[in-house]
């Protein structure tokens, strides 16, 4: 489905009772959540309603959805980092429930099979929640992606080092990424694709109303059977 909200706060709200309805249904779910700035919000209010509510999150397990390669965990800026801080420090979940690429190890091929098999035996995922790059990158599914590749190191997208710089205080040297593949992704029982602000409003419409391909990664979701396409009405603004 596509539902279109007024504005980023109530997109955020329904993100956000989403989670905590899949978490209250089943509490030990297995959970991808993307960084990046557009599901900021979306985790604050279910760190706010998990508190409200009193649900219950020391049982869900948590799979990084991606990192970019050389920069610390502990850098503002890393996947990790912002999770940390939006997530999983305010809800106090235990390091043995996180399963996060370290973009630090020196055999990241290593990572990337610890991370497949982290999924494989925690059953696969029940939700990716992810936001889309100006390429239509998911993850580190960069343009031309192989969607049939589980996790795998990535050379990125001169678009995705650009933007990239946004999360970051000083110039951050970003050259390859880490994340989960398509396959990955697609094989999620429900997947969540927030999308806000004008400057989504473009790759949105390629990705919904284009064809499914692989040079634009998110119009691969179009064709998975759970998907819920949230957009603000901005990022929604040049659909038909
Ligand atoms: C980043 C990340 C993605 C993220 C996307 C959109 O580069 N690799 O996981 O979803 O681009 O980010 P934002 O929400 O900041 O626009």
């Amino acid at each position: 489905m596509i539902a279109k909200f007024t504005n980023y706060q109530e997109l955020s709200a329904f993100g956000a009772d989403k989670i905590i309805q899949l978490v209250q249904q089943k509490p030990d779910a297995v959970l991808c959540l993307a960084g990046g700035d557009t599901p900021a919000l979306t985790y604050d209010r279910v760190v706010a309603k998990a508190q409200e509510a009193g649900v219950d999150f020391s049982g869900v397990i948590f799979i990084g959805l991606d990192e970019w390669v050389g920069i610390q965990p502990a850098t503002p800026g890393s996947c990790y980092h912002f999770l940390q801080q939006k997530i999983f420090g305010p809800l106090h979940i235990q390091k043995d429930k996180i399963y996060f690429f370290d973009a630090m190890a020196n055999d990241l091929k290593a990572e990337c099979n610890r991370i497949d098999l982290a999924i494989e035996q925690h059953g696969g995922l029940d939700l990716a929640l992810v936001g889309i790059g100006m390429n239509g990158h998911i993850g580190f599914n960069e343009p031309g992606v192989d969607a049939a590749l589980n996790a795998h190191v990535v050379e990125l997208d001169e678009v995705t080092t650009a933007v990239g710089q946004k999360y970051f205080t000083s110039g951050a040297a970003l050259a390859k990424g880490i994340t989960l593949g398509m396959t990955q992704i697609m094989s999620a029982r429900e997947v969540v694709l927030v999308a806000s602000g004008p400057k989504k409003a473009a790759i949105i419409r390629e990705a919904i109303q284009g064809r499914i391909t692989n040079t634009i990664p998110a119009s691969l979701l179009m064709a998975h059977p759970r998907v819920s396409i949230l957009l603000d009405a901005a990022a929604a603004a040049e659909l038909d």
